[in-house]
Parts: C-alpha cells; sequence; structure tokens
C-alpha cells in the first residue's frame, strides 16, 4: 500500500466566494487515494505582534500545531499588487517564530493560485518562494498551478471548472506526496 501523507491545505484570502479557496475544495475532490487533506482557514488569525510570539492566541497555537502534524503543506495565494496577500503573510510570520520553534522548518510545501488576471497569481507566487527560502521550507517545483481569468473558471458554487487545472492540481498532489516521502526517507 502506498504510504498515507497528511496534507494542511490553506487559502491566502478570508473572501467567502475566494477562488483560491476554491483551488483548496477542487485538491480536495481530485486528491489521490494516499492524500489526506485538512482545510484550515486563515479566518480569526490576528495581526502578528512580536511580544507575543512566545505566548500566541489560540489561533496562531491551533494553527502551528496543525503544521506540525501534517506532513506537507498545501497553499493557495491570491495576488494582490504583484504580491503575496498580507492575510497570508501574516500567517507565516506568526508561524514561522519563534525561530526555535517554528514548525515550518523543513516542511515540504506546494503552491497554487488564482487571480481574476491574465498572470494567474504567477508573481505572488515566486515571492512566496523567496520567503519559503528564508524558512527553509521545501517546495515543489512543478507543476505550476495558475489559474488565470478565474471568473471564468470557476462556478457561482466555487467548483473549479476548468478541467486542466483540475488534472494539473492532481498532478501537483502526486508531486507533493512524493516529495514528502522523498524527504522523510531522505531528509535534506
Ligand atoms: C488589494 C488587491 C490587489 C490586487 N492585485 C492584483 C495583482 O497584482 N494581480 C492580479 O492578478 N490580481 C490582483 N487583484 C485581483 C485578485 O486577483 C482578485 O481579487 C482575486 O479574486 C483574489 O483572490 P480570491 O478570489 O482568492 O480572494 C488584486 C485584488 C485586490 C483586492
Amino acid at each position: 500500500m502506498e504510504k498515507q501523507i497528511k496534507v494542511l491545505a490553506f487559502a491566502g484570502s478570508l473572501r467567502k466566494g475566494s477562488y483560491n479557496k476554491a483551488l483548496v475544495r477542487a485538491a480536495v475532490e481530485v486528491a489521490p487515494e494516499n492524500v489526506l487533506i485538512e482545510v484550515f482557514d486563515l479566518e480569526g488569525i490576528s495581526p502578528f505582534n512580536q511580544d507575543f510570539e512566545g505566548n500566541p492566541p489560540q489561533r496562531v497555537v491551533e494553527f502551528k500545531e496543525k503544521i506540525r502534524n501534517a506532513d506537507a503543506l498545501l497553499i493557495a495565494t491570491p495576488e494582490y499588487n504583484y504580491s503575496v496577500p498580507g492575510v497570508l503573510k501574516n500567517a507565516i510570520d506568526w508561524a514561522s517564530r519563534p525561530r526555535a520553534d517554528t514548525p515550518l522548518e523543513g516542511k515540504p510545501v506546494a503552491i497554487m493560485s488564482a487571480s481574476t488576471g491574465r498572470f494567474g497569481g504567477a508573481r505572488a507566487q515566486y515571492h512566496l518562494r523567496q520567503t519559503f527560502i528564508f524558512l527553509n521550507m521545501q517546495p515543489v517545483n512543478r507543476p505550476e498551478v495558475m489559474l488565470s481569468d478565474a471568473p471564468h473558471n470557476v462556478d457561482a458554487n466555487g467548483n473549479v471548472t476548468n478541467e486542466q487545472t483540475r488534472q494539473l492540481i492532481r498532478q501537483l498532489l502526486e508531486a507533493l506526496a512524493a516529495w514528502a516521502i522523498r524527504l522523510k526517507e531522505k531528509p535534506q
């Protein structure tokens, strides 16, 4: 039997009708049998304050614990002003502290993005990858899942209707699972 991989997935948008939440929903639907996805909502994570990094709010404690217990992360990021939205960066900042107690260290991670524009959030993805360098996270390189023109590829119920994107998400999860297993067997 294939090894089971636990993935924590979250979108960097709080919006009810978020296209990035739709990507996460699609990931749950197309996940391979050995990939178990838990979805986390960033709602309720307060703005980062370093005074409390050692004793963070309960929602942050919960977030960090779920990251720790996951074998890998799946992040769907919107693109705001050519970068990562504050909501997502803020959550990552909380999870990255204190340095000696971050569950992000060495964590395998895959990125997806959806935007209403033509580039599907590509610029935000590369900014996110830059953050992963400092955190020594282990991102999957391919396939790149970037859904452009989201309003025409997600229906009114938040379902991703673009079949090619659904297939790419499936391939991304397969790559993430294989990567997480490889890193577990032979840590970097
Ligand atoms: C503050 C702000 C900045 C934005 N900047 C960009 C951008 O740089 N590139 C882009 O493709 N879309 C941009 N957009 C449009 C987003 O792609 C769109 O709002 C998208 O629906 C956000 O993701 P969500 O549906 O998951 O909330 C921006 C939207 C907002 C609110």
